[in-house]
Formats: C-alpha cells, sequence, structure tokens
C-alpha cells in the first residue's frame, strides 16, 4: 500500500531543494555575468521554454516521491553532511568561482597538471584536463569537495533525483533476490553519491566504486563513514581490475559524455565482460540530441559554456549499436530530465 505521508514528504524536500539550487545558479549566472563572461552563444536548434524544464522536472520529482511512497526505496538524505558542514562547502565553491571564471576566460583547462601524482599512478591523456573548467580537474582534494555542490548547482537540485531514476531501476532488478548475494559494481562513482543511497537502500548488497580520482574516492569513503563500507578500486574503466562474470549489476553515472568516442567502447565491453551472463547494466548519462528535439540547443550549447571535450560526439554516439555490439541487450529507456536511462542485459549463456 502506497504511504502517502512518506510521498508527500519527499516531494516537499525535493521542491524545497530545487528551490535552494535554482537560487544558486541564478546567483552563479549573476557573477558570471557581472565577469563579463556570459555566454551569448544563441543555439540553431530548438530551446525548451521555462514552463517546459519545470515540467519535466515537476514529473521527475513525483517519480521519486512515488518510488518513496510505493517503498521502491526509502527517504535517502543526499549525503551525511551537517548543515553545517554543507554550508561551507557551499561558501567553498562560490569562492572558488572567481578562479575558476579566471580560467574560463583564458580557456585554461590544465590547473590539473599542476596537482602531483601518487608516484604509483599514470593516467590517460584525455582524463589530465580540467572538465567543465573544474580547478584542479578531477585530481584534487579541493575539486573533490565541491564537486557535487557544482553539479546540483549545474541542474537545478536534480542530480540527486536523477540518480534515484538509476537507484529505482536497481531496486527492481533487486526485487525478489537475496541481496547478500548480488554483486554492484559502480563505474566512475565520483564521490560515491550514488553508492551511498545505494548502500542506505540496499544495506547489505556488496558495492565496489571504481573511479580513476583517488581524491573522488577518498570523498567517496568519507560519504560511508557512517553506513556499511564498500570496496573502492582506483582504477581506469578501460581495463577493470575484476574478474570476467563477477557482477550481477553494473552501473555508470556521467561518464560516457566525458569519454573519447574509442575509449567509450573499450569501457563498453569491460562493463560487459564483468557481468554475469544475465546481469544487467544500469547506464545514465546526458540526453542526446534527438531524444527531446525541442531541448536539441541545449546540448549544443552545454561544450560552449563548459569544457567539455568530448561531449558533442556523446550527443551523437549510436550507443544502441555501441550496447549492442558488448552482447547488452536493451530492457528499458527513459528520459528523466536532462538524462537519459538506459537498462541492458547481458545475454545468458
Ligand atoms: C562527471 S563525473 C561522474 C561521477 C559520478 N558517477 C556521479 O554520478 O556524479 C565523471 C567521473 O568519471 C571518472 N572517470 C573519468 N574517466 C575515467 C576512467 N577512464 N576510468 C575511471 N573513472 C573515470 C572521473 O574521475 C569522475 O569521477
Amino acid at each position: 500500500m502506497r504511504d502517502s505521508m512518506a510521498m508527500s514528504a519527499q516531494a516537499a524536500t525535493q521542491t524545497v531543494r530545487l528551490g535552494w539550487y535554482w537560487a544558486l545558479s541564478r546567483y552563479i549566472d549573476r557573477e558570471t555575468r557581472a565577469a563579463g563572461m556570459s555566454s551569448t552563444y544563441k543555439p540553431k536548434r530548438p530551446v525548451p521554454s521555462f514552463r517546459a524544464l519545470l515540467e519535466d522536472l515537476r514529473q521527475l520529482i513525483a517519480d521519486d516521491a512515488k518510488d518513496v511512497g510505493d517503498g521502491r526505496y526509502p527517504r535517502l538524505p543526499e549525503a551525511g553532511d551537517t548543515p553545517r558542514q554543507y554550508l561551507n562547502r557551499v561558501r567553498a565553491m562560490l569562492s572558488d568561482l572567481p578562479v575558476a571564471l579566471a580560467r574560463r576566460a583564458s580557456e585554461d583547462t590544465a590547473s590539473v597538471a599542476s596537482i602531483p601524482l601518487p608516484q604509483n599512478q599514470s593516467l590517460p591523456d584525455y582524463y589530465t584536463q580540467d572538465f567543465h573548467f573544474q580547478t584542479g580537474g578531477y585530481l584534487s582534494d579541493d575539486s573533490a569537495r565541491l564537486y557535487d555542490v557544482q553539479v546540483e548547482t549545474l541542474f537545478m537540485g536534480a542530480a540527486g533525483p536523477m540518480r534515484r531514476r538509476v537507484l529505482a531501476a536497481v531496486a527492481d532488478i533487486v526485487r525478489g533476490h537475496d541481496q547478500r548475494r548480488l554483486a554492484l559494481l559502480d563505474v566512475a562513482c565520483g564521490t560515491g553519491r550514488f553508492l551511498r543511497q545505494t548502500r542506505l537502500a540496499f544495506p547489505r548488497l556488496p558495492l565496489t566504486g571504481l573511479d580513476l580520482s583517488r581524491a573522488y574516492l577518498s570523498e567517496a569513503e568519507r560519504n560511508f563513514a557512517d553506513c556499511q563500507p564498500a570496496t573502492w578500486l582506483a582504477a581506469n574503466a578501460e581495463d577493470i581490475p575484476l574478474p570476467a562474470a563477477s557482477q550481477d549489476i553494473v552501473t555508470s553515472i556521467f561518464l560516457f559524455h566525458e569519454l573519447p568516442p574509442d575509449v567509450r567502447r573499450r569501457v563498453t565491453r569491460e562493463m560487459a565482460r564483468v557481468l554475469k551472463p544475465g546481469g544487467s547494466l544500469v547506464f545514465m548519462d546526458s540526453l542526446q540530441m534527438g531524444d527531446k528535439p525541442q531541448w536539441d540547443g541545449l546540448l549544443e550549447a552545454f561544450p560552449v559554456r563548459f569544457h567539455e571535450p568530448y561531449y558533442r560526439h556523446y550527443a551523437i554516439d549510436d550507443l544502441d549499436a555501441l550496447f549492442t555490439e558488448a552482447g547488452l541487450v536493451a530492457v528499458d529507456k527513459s528520459t528523466p530530465f536532462l538524462a537519459k536511462l538506459l537498462v541492458r542485459r547481458k545475454a545468458s549463456a
């Protein structure tokens, strides 16, 4: 039976969050304009009205609240921060803004080069740049500390609800199984936001988070301080250090748009390799061109505003062919707000 109290509480909390992040993003826009950095780029493709964006956001919040009401997953705090810790992160993001804007003005995407690497770590060239002009790229502790508030501000508070669409798909896969006997790998787990929510929803599901950034993995580990641990792997998704057919579920969230086309293919083959026959890939990334034709102008403008060197190709890449070639069969597809969610299954032996 649906728990309407929990459903309403979830909808109300998320609506307040959206309002807060909308205000933050307005503030950042204002600072960007004041610094003479607002984009004058006019996309050739259509751009949705504010009303259309709001309608999709409303649907996202309604779906999230319904899943809480139906017990698909519980009400989940976005992070383990106290309000003070959270406000410190927001303050740090705002202090970093002038530095990031200055680098954007000079098209400098190499602050990452100043971060010393652990001696035993080498990184692929495509990775060592400041994606979205992030100070320190993905390699500094400060970048890891700011990442989540930056992403939430960019998505006006919708990043958490969009990631929970992945959690909803995972919940459907786990239902009816003993979670202790399953294994889930999150490829490019970043600061572990998705895995933390998965852990809170499924306390006994064995979880592994893989990422190239040790700084982000340390932040992820801190995010797990108050819950059952996960396994963390500092590794390249092109060469996953796990045995073939070892995972029941592989998730990948907001990774592919940051990979060159050939790397996307290698990572897909690796994800398929580590999946058990019958196992599922739950994939989320940006919308692609044509997913919501009236929104294509947003996808066109995104890499003009942010340093996202592989996004244009991602936006037209044939993901269907990519996954099919790797033996991953289509199961489900949806487009929550600015994201695309695909569920694929590895054919049983
Ligand atoms: C946009 S972030 C997404 C992080 C997280 N999945 C989320 O939902 O916020 C991209 C992540 O991919 C990681 N990454 C990029 N290329 C990688 C690779 N080849 N192998 C492993 N991780 C990679 C980065 O370190 C970063 O944490």
